[in-house]
């Protein structure tokens, strides 16, 4: 492609991909599918990599870090960044609207009436200022002292719900001078619960909280592990402008969200304290659902005019509160610490805590995750400790109260033998793991349970009740079984009737064709969830290649990485596994297979790899084609790969495919063998 070509499609890309993020980010309404989203990002980059003069200040692909910082820089904020009052009770709520009526003069006489609130949630994240200057973000930081904080714009740039450019739907007074903006970074839960999945995993510090993480996360020195972890971010202040300027709240969330941030939906015009006091209550009942961690409302009122005629205290303005929620913590005793078996065999110790309510919850097990996090707390059985749940995710024990320790209580050590079957344990890693596979009786429970579940091979009416009943009367005793079950088996089970065992049975002859992934799913393979089966079904489309298929072979499709196929091997080279497969098969369990081609492609059993320019398409479309073709696609040379496709400024990979004896064809000849006219 010639320059002024790239440059045109450089920005319509970029362009496009923006869009895409608002949409996706801000809107919440995505209109392309992830792997349609990648497929445009993969040629940005691959073109601004081959032009790097021609890309954008803004591009999006400046959002993934890169190089390292080493100390951050500190930051005057374009407008002292106060904090708010916090209250904790309904009395104290009215008690501030009534200071605030008085203030505005609207408690007695001809102009009583009520304030007017713009009540929105508050989130339990890291304040953050952003700053633009016509139009485009130049730098942002942290909340700091209030007067100055940490220059966190390379890690922020990696935030793709922060618009590198406002959108020009906003009001053009904003898009011109300075505007800085204030709002909240946060990790959604389930990004947190993972992150700190991982972190244990790897023997590493996790994270006390949501907010914790978005802090660590924002503070991080190396920017591309920013932009690992998926951070959002919410807008809900000006800080400064230096044209624009807002009548009410209403009107500056409004101009926020037509700006391109995301801005939180759940928000409400209050007309007087009451429908505050009512709005707490419904995000209150809510909390537990919510993708992120809110501690609270906030409550602003909502003429801006009213702000400067409030004024200030000396931290917090008095136009606005935070009416929060009873705390996420507790403290309790731990009565003890039990050891449970998971589906992998992974034995979690788990503190059996003495019940304690925590906002709202019955919380009475706290998880400990490993050896190595039941030392680094020092947990013992006779401990106060405090606890912490956020959301759905699992409660955490934060910390022991030393001071309170039972004389004589003893560290916890793992056991040498499993609690459920007695086998031996090893150590993997950080985990300890029991050694006896599906004969462990834990280890089947959570495989059965897996592989019935709704994500998985959908056998409506099969719960985990059902398949613990199946397991005691030993009427399961592998995956396969499932599919032998007679009436008179089902007959024994508790809450069994004519009617319910129809519909079992009926459920499980439906359950013969799943889609190969989700089958693959179901198996439970380690480190195979939803996405990685997709690949593998993609890949192979159907079982059997996947049952010789070596590391190296699983190690060529694009996403897998040594661990994933060096597990996947592992599975189907298990004679155990073979035999249930088998059974399973002559069951009449058959995955199903999308045809995506008919016959055979004409680049079929070839496994392809691109090098060097390509003139007439994008790296991305040529191996989309090439796959289409019948081909795989591999990313380097070794020995299996059948041809190459080298362009121009080709290096050490045509070398390695000339000692290789491997045939090197040019993107003409890939297009004519393709079918397309050359
Ligand atoms: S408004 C002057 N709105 O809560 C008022 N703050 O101390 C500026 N927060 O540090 C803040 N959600 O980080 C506002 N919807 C929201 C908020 C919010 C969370 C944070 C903010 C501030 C703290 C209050």
């Amino acid at each position: 492609m010639d320059r002024i070509a790239a440059k045109q499609r450089i920005e319509a890309l970029a362009a496009d991909i923006r869009e895409h993020d608002h949409r996706y980010y801000a809107l919440d309404k995505p209109s392309i599918s992830d792997a349609a989203y990648d497929k445009l990002f993969r040629e940005l980059s691959a073109l601004e990599a081959e032009f790097p003069e021609l890309r954008p200040a803004d591009s999006p692909t400046l959002r993934v870090g890169t190089g390292m910082r080493t100390a951050f820089q500190k930051i005057k904020h374009q407008q002292l960044m106060l904090s708010l009052d916090s209250l904790m009770s309904e009395t104290e709520a009215r008690e501030f609207d009534a200071r605030i009526k008085k203030g505005l003069g609207l408690d007695d006489g001809l102009f009583a009436g009520e304030v007017v609130y713009q009540a929105e949630p508050k989130f339990d994240g890291l304040s953050i200022e952003l700053v633009y200057e016509d139009g485009v973000f130049v730098r942002g930081s942290t909340r700091g002292d209030g007067a100055q904080g940490e220059d966190v714009t390379a890690n922020l740039r990696t935030i793709r719900a922060i618009p590198l450019r406002l959108r020009s739907e906003g009001p053009e007074a904003g898009l011109r001078g300075t505007l800085a903006v204030r709002g909240e970074a946060l990790m959604p839960l389930p990004e947190f619960e993972a992150l700190n999945r991982r972190l244990i995993e790897a023997g590493e510090e996790p994270f006390a909280s949501a907010r914790n993480s978005a802090a660590g996360t924002v503070r991080q020195l190396d920017p591309s592990i920013t932009a690992s972890r998926k951070l959002d971010f919410y807008a809900y202040d000006l800080l400064h402008a230096d044209h624009a300027s807002f009548a009410t709240q209403h009107e500056l969330i409004a101009a926020l969200r037509a700006w391109g941030f995301h801005v939180e939906k759940d928000v409400r015009r209050c007309t007087g304290i009451d429908e505050v006091v009512a709005f707490h209550a419904s995000v209150a009942a809510k909390r537990d659902a919510l993708a992120y961690e809110v501690d609270g409302v906030v409550a602003k009122v909502d003429d801006r005019g009213n702000h400067a005629r409030l004024g200030l205290r000396s931290r917090s303005p008095r136009y606005a509160f935070a009416f929060k929620f009873p705390p996420r913590e507790e403290f309790t005793q731990v009565l003890d610490i039990v050891v449970q078996v998971g589906r992998t065999g992974k034995l979690t110790p788990v503190a059996q805590l003495r019940p304690v309510d925590v906002s709202g919850v019955t919380v009475a097990r706290a998880t400990l995750h490993n050896q190595d996090e039941v030392d680094r707390k020092d947990v013992r059985i006779g401990d106060t400790v405090r606890i912490r749940r956020a959301g759905d995710v699992i409660p955490e024990v934060v910390e022991v109260l030393k001071d309170k320790r039972p004389r004589g209580a003893e560290p916890f050590v793992m056991p040498k033998k499993c609690p459920v079957c007695g086998a031996p344990v090893e150590k993997e890693g950080a985990a300890h793991v029991c050694t006896n596979g599906l004969a462990c009786r834990a280890q089947l429970e959570g495989h059965v349970i897996h592989f019935t579940a709704r994500s998985a091979m959908d056998i409506v009416g099969l719960g985990e009740k059902t398949v613990v009943q199946l397991l005691d009367k030993e009427l399961v005793k592998d995956l396969a079984d499932l599919y032998h079950l007679t009436p008179i088996d089902l007959v024994s089970l508790e809450g069994f009737a004519e009617k319910s065992i129809e519909n079992l049975l009926a459920a499980i002859e439906a359950s013969k064709k799943p889609r190969l992934d989700r089958f693959l799913f179901a198996l439970g393979i380690e480190h195979v969830g939803a996405t990685v089966a997709q690949l593998l079904a993609d890949h192979y489309g159907a079982l059997d290649g996947l049952l010789t298929a070596t590391e190296e072979d699983l190690q060529e499709i694009r996403g897998i990485g040594p661990e994933v196929a060096d597990s996947v091997h592992r599975f189907f080279a298990s004679k155990r596994n073979q035999k249930v497969l088998a059974r399973l098969a002559k069951a009449g369990v058959k995955p199903q297979v999308e045809v995506k081609r008919s016959g055979p492609g004409p680049l079929e059993g070839e496994l392809i790899v691109f090098t060097g320019g390509l003139e007439t398409m994008p790296r991305p479309d040529a191996a989309r084609k090439a796959e289409q073709a019948g081909a795989r696609v591999a990313t380097g040379i070794s020995k299996k790969v059948t041809l190459l496709v080298a362009g121009p400024g080709a290096g050490s990979k045509l070398e390695d495919a000339a000692r290789l004896g491997i045939t090197v064809i040019d993107e003409r000849e890939f297009r004519k063998r393709i079918g397309e006219a050359p």
